[in-house]
């Protein structure tokens, strides 16, 4: 046997997990120890720099990004400011929402604005991230070493989509109770997890006991759907929101910052 077949070692699974082109991706280990690379290590480090110590020119042009990601930041921040100031004034009961939402409008200072603008952020936010989806494809900054952001991004957009959608329920009246009631039922015909869904039935999903059932808490949208909403609004979806924009905001700066011009 010639000598260097001897020494080579078989990979483990273990080399077969960290070696593969996904978990490169995601975890960048491993870079060789040179001067530039132990530089870059510094310079690029967030905590040490918390603004880039080095921009590239075009990273700042707005015809490259349209700053649609930073806007929809923006509005992201605008959306959690007007929400807590909602916080105080609403109750998530079926007995009081409806009502509380009518004094917000009519009653409390500034209560109108802050309802509206809570709004129009949502609105502007939905329709900015999909500029800024469409601006990151058109560029091409999907490719690598930028497709784990991507991933992250995909990520973002379902979260901001659902916290939409738990939003609606909120204000209570006949316009949010049917509309959920409606996009609940969808839930009924999810694969596996739905009672009218590809092999729900087969896996012992019921109408009290599927997708549907979790999101609605019950078989009808009532007031234990409300709460559930308001949860999952206002708790749980956000603090997801939030630690994957800080992780997105990271990985820009670990990829190399902003992509090139095409
Ligand atoms: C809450 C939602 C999101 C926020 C706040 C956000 C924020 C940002 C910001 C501030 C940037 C820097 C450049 C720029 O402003 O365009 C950026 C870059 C990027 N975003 Fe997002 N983003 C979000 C959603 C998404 C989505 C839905 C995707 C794609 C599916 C995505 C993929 C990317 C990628 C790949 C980059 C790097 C682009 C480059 O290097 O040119 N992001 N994001």
């Amino acid at each position: 046997m010639p000598p260097d077949t001897e020494t080579k070692k078989k990979p483990g699974i273990f080399d077969v997990i960290t070696e593969n082109y996904v978990w490169r991706s995601i975890f960048r280990h491993g870079y060789a120890d040179t001067p530039r690379n132990r530089v870059l290590q510094v310079s690029a480090n967030v905590w040490l720099h918390l603004h880039p110590s080095k921009m590239r020119r075009h990273g700042i042009r707005y015809r490259h990004t349209w700053c649609a990601g930073g806007l929809t930041f923006l509005l992201y921040l605008c959306t959690v400011v007007t929400g807590v100031v909602l916080m105080f004034y609403y109750r998530p009961t079926g007995e009081y929402a409806y009502w509380d939402v009518k004094y917000l409008d009519f009653d409390v200072p500034f209560g109108m604005i802050m309802r509206n603008m809570h709004r129009w952020a949502a609105h502007g936010m939905v329709i900015f991230i999909w500029l800024h989806m469409f601006r990151v494809f058109m560029t091409g900054s999907y490719k690598p070493p930028r497709e784990f952001n991507w991933v992250v991004g995909v990520n973002l957009l379902t979260l901001t989509l659902l916290l939409s959608f738990t939003g609606y329920l909120l204000p209570w009246d006949q316009l949010a109770i049917w509309a959920v009631t409606v996009g609940t039922n969808m839930a009924r015909a999810t694969p596996l997890l739905g009672n009218e869904g590809p092999f729900g039935p087969q896996l012992g999903m019921t109408p009290r006991y599927d997708a549907r059932a979790l999101l609605t808490a019950g078989t009808v949208v009532g007031s234990p759907t409300l709460l559930r909403f308001y949860v999952l609004h206002c708790i749980f979806i956000p603090i997801i929101a939030s630690i994957l924009m800080i992780l997105h905001f990271w990985r820009i700066r670990k990829d190399g910052g902003i992509s090139g011009p095409l």
